[in-house]
């Protein structure tokens, strides 16, 4: 039996993308994505693939995604944790109405402010709160403030992963009842089903315990429903019920 490899299969775990093959992925992206991507998309994403960490950017087939299902849930109060230079931002930013609102947060303000001259010239930054620093005392400081509770439509997260759960337990009270949590990189790198001596990058293993224990505790948590979609690292919807 060919082995994955030999299969036209991706050459190590830590690949971007969970499809078959590299061709598989090219095709969705030169077919579907890259066509239709806005210009500021684009210029944000050349910009971002200068960037020694450009491994952190959120794709472009994910960026459309982000872009689609907020339009489909007419979100228009959302927040984001994990802004790096802000291509997921963007993508937000343009889906949501003129007097939509994102709340960002990133302990990095240097890699926002790389990206912040696209988002200007798009012309959708003042949709935009920046808060610089750990988004855990914010999260917790707005539900010690009471007017928040239940207002947002959307929230995507795609920061420290091994803070999932903790910042699972305050956006379930942030976001609206029928309102959806994004918790990205679910799949991490595929690493999920990797058997105990693959040879994993050393923040690879470090962080898929945690990841494997978001995915069980959302799994069987009664407050929401869920869908873990392999888009991207893998990105698991959670729409809250009640
Ligand atoms: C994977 S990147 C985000 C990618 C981004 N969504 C995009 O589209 O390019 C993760 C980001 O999380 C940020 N981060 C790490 N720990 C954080 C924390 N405790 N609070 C807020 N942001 C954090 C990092 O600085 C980094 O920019």
């Amino acid at each position: 039996m060919a082995t994955k490899q030999e299969a036209g299969g991706h050459q190590e775990v830590g690949h971007k993308s969970l499809l078959q093959s590299d061709a598989l992925y090219q095709y969705i992206l030169e077919t579907s994505v890259y066509p239709r991507e806005n210009e500021s998309m684009k210029e944000l994403r050349e910009l971002t693939a200068k960037h020694p960490w450009n491994i952190m950017t959120t794709s472009a087939d994910e960026g459309q995604f982000l872009s689609m299902l907020l339009k489909l849930i007419n979100a228009k109060n959302t927040m984001e944790i994990g802004v790096y230079t802000g291509y997921s931002l963007l993508a937000t930013a343009l889906a949501l109405p003129d007097d939509g609102k994102i709340l960002a947060m990133d302990i990095n303000r240097e890699n926002y402010e790389l990206g912040l001259p696209v988002i200007q010239k798009a012309g959708v930054a003042h949709k935009i709160d920046f808060k610089e620093g750990p988004a855990l005392p914010v999260l917790d400081q707005m539900i010690e403030d009471g007017k928040y509770h239940g207002s947002f439509d959307f929230i995507f997260v795609d920061a420290d992963k091994d803070n999932y759960l903790n910042y699972h337990k305050r956006l379930i009270d942030l976001v609206k009842v029928g309102g959806i949590i994004g918790y990205d990189n679910t799949l991490w790198n595929g690493s999920v089903v990797a058997p105990p001596d693959a040879p994993l990058r050393k923040y690879v293993r470090y962080f898929r315990d945690f990841v494997l224990e978001l995915n069980k505790a959302l799994a069987v948590d009664p407050r929401i429903e869920i869908c873990m979609l392999p888009v991207g690292d893998g990105i698991t919807l959670c729409r809250r019920l009640s």
